[in-house]
């Protein structure tokens, strides 16, 4: 990333143009879901305009349908937690056919490479169950209860190469309750998140903020892009 680079915007987006999303995910799609109802209440300068999922029976896809949003699996291949290369082509694919601005990984179990990187760089965004770089990647909640912290949380940020390594956007804390299980605290992490990400994309992917070194900053209102 630039030492100190401009507002993280879209490409060119015409004044008043919604910012075209792809969102990315494996599981029950509560995030999917925040961000869709964020949209449709104009609270979030975004589109849904694709949901593709590894996971042909996943909660996501189902919140896509009942929603009308262009919906997608596409199988993974033979790796456990990656893509298989020509599974990587098709999703890169079909999000550049629908002309996504941004790819929001939203409980997306996979790593996503280089190929995916130089594609949409500086362009996806990810939320992960923990207070990063605390308890990166799966499991996150549990890696936070048997590590005995009192307070746990969540992190949005951008992807790069490694694993829940890239630059944070923005964080909340969580704390972690006597008698919790790790089904129990992600179950409110998760609730923090829902009103998390939705806000953190608006801000984003409206030019609210710029990368300095390894800090996303707040842009100052008079840099910030034309909405
Ligand atoms: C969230 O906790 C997110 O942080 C993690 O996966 C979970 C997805 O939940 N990456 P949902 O599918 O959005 O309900």
């Amino acid at each position: 990333m630039a030492a100190d680079s401009p507002a993280i915007s879209p490409p060119s987006p015409a004044r008043g143009t919604l910012r075209r999303l792809g969102i990315l995910g494996s599981g029950a799609g509560t995030n999917l879901t925040a961000i869709a109802d964020e949209c449709r209440a104009g609270n979030l300068a975004g589109e849904i305009v694709l949901v593709l999922s590894d996971v042909s029976h996943s909660g996501i896809l189902e919140r896509a349908r009942e929603r009308s949003l262009p919906c997608r699996y596409i199988a993974p291949g033979k790796y456990r937690s990656k893509l298989e290369e020509s599974a990587e082509r098709r999703f890169i694919a079909q999000l550049a056919e629908a002309g996504v601005d941004w790819v929001v990984l939203a409980g997306f179990m996979r790593i996503v490479r280089s190929e995916f990187l130089k594609a949409f760089p500086d362009r996806i965004v990810n939320i992960h169950p923990s207070l990063l770089p605390s308890f990166p990647g799966l499991n996150a909640p549990a890696q936070a209860l048997e590590s005995g912290v009192k307070v746990t949380g969540t992190t949005v940020h951008l992807v790069d190469q490694g694993i829940d390594t890239g630059a944070i956007i923005a964080q909340e804390p969580v704390r972690v309750e006597e008698g919790d299980t790790s089904e129990t605290l992600h179950e409110r992490i998760k609730q923090v998140e829902n009103g998390l990400y939705p806000r953190v994309l608006h801000e984003l992917i409206t030019g609210r903020f710029r990368i300095v070194g390894r800090r996303v900053v707040r842009v100052a209102a008079s840099e910030r892009p034309a909405l």
